[in-house]
């Protein structure tokens, strides 16, 4: 029965050390996720020194947590799921370290997984029958992607960022605007509710392929926002609003092409900046307009967790229990620019 099958899940690519253990190939039974922000806050981002030494503290009591919340010992364990890449790598080595000993300690196999599949898996988590072929948008911190996904673990990428991530330039521009880290969740709370009233570039919007920019529109706020600050005439709201609106518009735009393109049964939207409200109800309306199913994790599955690093582990392990890598993981090494 693959719902006796307990996989534990650990991440530590950037600064969220995350552990959770699922049952079966995607059933939650506990999720730990002890942030950094509290750290990388007064840098305006993310210091990679800090979030290793932050990750060696949390990382034994955070298992410890997420065995104690699912009720278990890390005897029921069956296998350990822990984030390869990319990400910064001496924190996805923390992780890694730490998942090797746990499976060596334990003899239980080991398999080790890229968080883009991870997030992409976060929509299958939610949805166990997401309508297949499936595109899938993913938008965080660190990338800004379009894949194709054909089976769960099986997904081809169509285009992606040329340079700055969504999240990047959201907390880029809410850094200039003085605002908090993450910023992300700082440009949409002072956004909400003013008006997107200053015309602000959309990314590559004339272009026929998948691909996006960010750096255009992050350049041309820092210009606005120098140019009204002289003027003294100004509201950061409706800066945060316009800036907001075209990020949304420009992976709107991209997304209804990749449906044009390729009609799939689905669109699902995942990764941090999937939390974003404006963005989620704009392709939900955009999946209504197509006849298209929309899955949008709830925010907690969207930003970093192991809960999908553990069932993209779980769904590997449980295609194929015999192949030998998953017990000869000794040699296994972080790759911090694995693209899937
Ligand atoms: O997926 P994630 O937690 O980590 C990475 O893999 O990068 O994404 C973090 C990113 C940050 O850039 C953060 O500002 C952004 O997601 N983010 C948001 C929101 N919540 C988090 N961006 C826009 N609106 C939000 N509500
Ligand atoms: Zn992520």
């Amino acid at each position: 029965m693959e719902n006796d099958f307990i996989t534990l899940g650990i991440e530590t690519s950037c600064d969220e050390t995350a552990v959770a253990v699922i049952r079966g190939r995607y059933n939650a039974a506990s999720s730990v996720v002890a942030s950094q922000h509290d750290i990388h806050g007064r840098y305006g981002g993310i210091v990679p020194e800090l979030a290793c030494r932050r990750h060696v503290e949390i990382i034994a009591p955070a298992v410890d947590d997420a065995l104690a919340k699912a009720d278990i010992i890390m005897d029921n364990i069956n296998l350990v799921s822990v984030t390869r890449g990319p990400g910064l790598v001496g924190a996805l080595l923390v992780g890694l370290s730490y998942a090797k000993a746990l499976a060596w300690a334990k003899a239980i196999p080991l398999v080790g997984v890229n968080h883009l599949g991870g997030h992409v898996m976060a929509a299958f988590v939610t949805k166990p029958d997401i309508p297949l072929p499936s595109i899938s948008l993913l938008v965080s911190g660190g990338h800004t992607e379009l894949f194709l996904v054909t089976a769960p673990g099986e997904f081809e990428r169509l285009g992606g960022t040329r340079d700055d991530a969504a999240g990047e330039a959201f907390d880029k521009v809410a850094k200039l605007l003085g605002l908090g880290y993450p910023g992300g969740p700082q440009i949409e709370k002072i956004a909400e509710g003013q008006e997107a009233c200053y015309p602000l570039p959309v990314a590559m919007s004339s272009s026929k392929n998948l691909d996006f920019s960010f750096s255009g529109p992050k350049t041309a706020v820092k210009r606005l926002f120098n140019d009204l600050k002289a003027t003294g005439d100004f509201s950061t709201g409706e800066i945060a609003a316009s800036f907001q609106k075209s990020i949304i518009d420009a992976l709107e735009l991209k997304t209804r092409l990749a449906i044009e393109r390729y009609s799939p049964k689905s669109v699902s939207v995942v990764g941090g900046v999937a939390c974003n409200g404006p963005l989620r109800k704009r392709i939900e309306k955009l999946g209504a307009a197509m006849g298209v199913c929309v899955v949008i994790p709830e925010p907690a599955l969207c930003s970093d967790n192991a809960v999908m690093i553990a069932a993209a582990g779980a769904s590997l392990y449980l295609d194929n229990p015999d192949d030998p890598a998953w017990r000869s993981f000794n040699n296994l090494d972080a790759d911090p620019s694995w693209m899937p």
